[in-house]
């Protein structure tokens, strides 16, 4: 996930407790700027949790913490913003919400949270987590920032303009019969990601 002004991904999960005040939640996340580029509601069996909350596990919480979470369903979402996975943890506020309602009344967690436990909503802790989180609950999602037409030029011309032009050369000198496909068997044939046996 990169930084400075590209947008980055958090994972972001509304909990069972504020599952039936989603929408509003939804017009929060909305109105701070996040882009909501995934979303699912679904209900997680106790070992789905147990799993993504491995990092608590042994902790005296962790078994209420798993029942809590499969108490209902939830809201599984991707945001995306500058700096999404600090912004979107500023936004929620503190873990417990009885001292969010104290400290941060205008946080998710102070305004639809009720105690330690039932804060309402998740979010990841660093980037690294994020990546793990969305992976976790959105398989097939591509995390990675797609490279920049800067980045994409420099990739071209270093690795691909040279060997295309070479095989081109060679094609021209050879003159086969169907060109297209005796280019894509030269291409196959020098891949350079490719390790080259030779036999003595
Ligand atoms: P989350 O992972 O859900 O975004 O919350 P967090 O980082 O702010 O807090 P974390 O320490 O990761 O705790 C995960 C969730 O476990 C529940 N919890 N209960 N009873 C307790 O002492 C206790 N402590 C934590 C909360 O639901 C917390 O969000
Ligand atoms: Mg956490």
């Amino acid at each position: 996930m990169s930084s400075g002004q590209q947008p980055t991904l958090t994972y972001a999960m509304i909990k069972p407790d504020a599952f039936s005040r989603q929408n509003e939640i939804i017009d929060v996340i909305k109105e701070n700027d996040f882009k909501i580029v995934q979303m699912r509601q679904m209900k997680c069996s106790p070992e789905k949790l147990a799993l993504f909350y491995k990092e608590h596990e042994g902790k005296p919480f962790f078994s209420s913490l798993v029942s809590f979470m499969t108490s209902g369903p939830i809201v599984a979402m991707v945001l995306s913003k500058v700096d999404a996975v600090a912004e979107w943890r500023k936004l929620i506020g503190p873990t417990n919400s009885l001292v969010a309602k104290e400290t941060q009344p205008n946080t998710i967690r102070a305004r639809f949270g009720t105690d330690g436990q039932c804060n309402a909503v998740h979010g990841s802790a660093t980037p690294s987590d994020a990546r793990r989180e969305i992976n976790f609950f959105f398989p097939n999602m591509v995390v990675d920032p797609l490279p920049t037409a800067a980045e994409s030029q420099s990739y071209l011309s270093m690795h691909v303009i040279p060997l295309l032009s070479e095989g081109l050369l060679e094609l021209c000198k050879v003159k086969p019969e169907d060109p297209t496909e005796w280019l894509g068997a030269w291409l196959l044939e020098h891949n350079p990601n490719q390790p080259a046996i030779k036999t003595s």
